[in-house]
Order: structure tokens, then sequence, then C-alpha cells
């Protein structure tokens, strides 16, 4: 007997392990249909659940029990069932929902993006792109906060916070001591240092990779360049303390950032400590492996860079959505 589940993501089949969450299960077939993730991460135990960018619809619960699930569920918390078929593209409702999700997103977050040091690898700025209305219908102030330092090495604007909880849990899983936490809830809710209590282990600096927009910097790359201006680089050190593979980010002949490697889904590959992050900016710290692969639909590809990835094969079923438009719409005249 096969020790697998077979679900099928907007028409395409795919067997994974039990116990995969559909939003895994979509990575394993990869493409458009692999649903945006704005606070899980793989790397992060107990994250997920909390941004709800990733919903999706759940036409048919599993072979044993085919019956939908009567909402959009959060696809990296929901878990494949043997025959579970699942909407994400290829659903008007989960396109539509996304786009609400956005704007909700959207309400306390400021479109300072000419100024903020994450446009151009801002997930929120990508997602607002593709899903995100011209206009916003909110017509109260957005909150504001006092910028705050956490440590020498990094900024905390909490005005771009989106409370995805990722920072804490970094602070959780990788430092010694909880000195990083969300205080209060709901409209009051905000990322705390209590009292502003600097992160001073090694590896606290993995905060900003793991910030999904601006609201963590490095302070000391801010404003220094724009992200399409810069070459980044892979190389590594022999590093005592972590893996020491990273990007370094060239601004001429000067390394102006370091940062860990990622991967397609904009997670880490490894996470790096503080001292290649923060200390080793020169290039003989550096075995040089040559240019970063880019996506090329990224920003940076527009500086002519040449080692440029494939996009990932487009996955659409033009048939399928075409029927479920045809059934949502009816749906919205009834
Ligand atoms: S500061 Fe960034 S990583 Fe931390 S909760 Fe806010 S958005 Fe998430
Ligand atoms: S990525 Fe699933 S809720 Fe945020």
């Amino acid at each position: 007997m096969s020790d697998k589940v077979k679900v099928t993501i907007d028409g395409i089949a795919v067997e994974v392990a039990p116990g995969t969450t559909i939003l895994n299960a979509a990575r394993q077939i990869g493409g458009d249909i692999v649903p945006p993730a704005m606070c899980y991460y793989s790397k992060l135990e107990g994250s997920g659940g909390k941004c709800r960018t990733c919903l999706v619809k759940v036409s048919k619960g599993s072979e044993n029990d085919p019956r939908p699930m009567p909402k959009l569920v959060a696809s990296c918390r929901t878990t494949v069932m043997d025959g579970m078929e699942v909407e994400n593209i290829t659903s008007p409702e989960v396109v539509e929902a996304r786009k609400g999700v956005v704007e909700m997103l959207l309400i306390n977050h400021p479109l300072d993006c000419p100024v903020c040091d994450q446009a151009g690898e801002c997930s929120l700025q990508d997602l607002g792109f593709e899903h995100g209305a011209a206009q916003t219908r909110y017509e109260f102030d957005r909150r504001t906060f006092e910028r705050i330092d956490i440590g020498d090495k990094i900024q905390l604007h909490m005005n771009r916070c989106i409370l995805c909880y990722r920072c804490t849990y970094v602070a959780d899983q990788l430092t010694d001591g909880r000195c990083h936490g969300v205080i209060g809830r709901g409209d009051h809710a905000e990322i705390s240092t209590y009292i502003e209590k600097a992160v001073d282990n090694d590896y606290s600096g993995n905060m900003i990779d793991v910030c999904p927009v601006g609201a963590l910097t490095d302070k000391t790359f801010r404003f220094k360049n724009r992200v399409w201006f810069t070459k980044p680089v892979d190389a590594h050190r022999d590093c005592p303390t972590c893996s020491g593979k990273v990007t370094l980010w060239y601004k001429g002949e000067e390394v102006i950032r370091v940062t860990a490697r990622k991967d397609q889904y904009n997670e880490v590959e490894e996470f790096i400590c503080n001292t290649c992050r923060f200390d080793k900016k020169s290039t003989s710290d550096w075995v040089i492996e040559g240019p970063t692969a880019i996506r090329h639909d990224s920003v940076i590809s527009s500086n002519h860079y040449e080692t440029l990835k494939p996009l990932p094969v487009i996955q659409k079923n033009e048939k399928l959505i075409e029927a479920n438009l045809e059934q949502f719409q009816k749906t919205q005249k009834d």
C-alpha cells in the first residue's frame, strides 16, 4: 500500500507524504499555482496562520468524505487528505479573497516604497502589484510609531509591520532569550523589544532576512542604495559559528550588504551569524563563488544582470479557470 496521499491542486495531481500541508504540496508542484505566503516560513517552527494570503478553496475534502470545505482555508495550516481537490488561481473566489487580504494588509502599511530599503525585495510590494487596488477604502489615519533600535545593527519601523510573527519566531528559536515579541491585540498589537532591550545574540540579524516587508532593516545598509543597482554574488567563508554561505551585495567594488542566501520562496537557505552579516564587508574576507542567480521577473534583473534564473513553468489550467469563473458568477447572481 502506498504511504503517500494524492492531492490535486488547480487540476494538477501530486502525491505527498501524509501530514503535508496544502501549501507545501503546491510547492512540490511549483509554478504559478503555489499560494503566496507572508507569514509561513518553512524554517521556523509554528509559523503560518497569521496573514491569510495563502487562502485556497478545498472543493473536495477527500476520497472518503468528498464534501467541500465550507470556507476558504489557510493552505499553510491545512493538511492534505487522500483524494483532496484544491483550487487556487483557478478559483475566482480565492483571487477575490486574496485581493481583500491585500487590502487589509495595506490598511496600516504605508506606501513608502520609494524610500523603503525593502523595495524590490518586498513580498507585500509583489502581492500589492498583483492583487492591489489603486485606491484605498480606508478613511482613518494609519497607525504610526517611533522607530526603535533593536541593538546597534537592526532598526524596527513598526509602521510597516504586518504582524506576521516571523521575527518573534527567530528570536524564540534562534536566540537564547525571549526579549522580542508581540504585545497588545488587534489594532493595538505591536512588535516589542521590551523596553528596547538589545537582541545581542549571534543570530539576531536573521530577523532582518525573514521580515517580508521593510519593518526590520539592516542599519549598516539603510539608505545606502536601491537593491536593483546592486550586484549580488554568492560567497562563503570558513565560519566557526554558521555555514558561512552568504550573498554579498556589491555597489561597484564595495560590499554594502551581506545576507543569507534565499530560495525561490524568498526564504533563507541557511541562517547566518551576525559576524558574517555585519562584520565581514571586505571581498578579501570571502571566497567568491559567482553571481547569484536572479529570477527573470525580479527588479534586480533590470540592472542587466547576467545570470538569470528561468521563471518556473507557468501551469495555468485555462479550462478549469473558465469553468470556475462561470460557477462563481452564477453564485454571485443568486
Ligand atoms: S517586524 Fe517584520 S518579521 Fe516581524 S512581525 Fe513585523 S512584518 Fe513580521
Ligand atoms: S502564509 Fe498562511 S496564513 Fe500566512
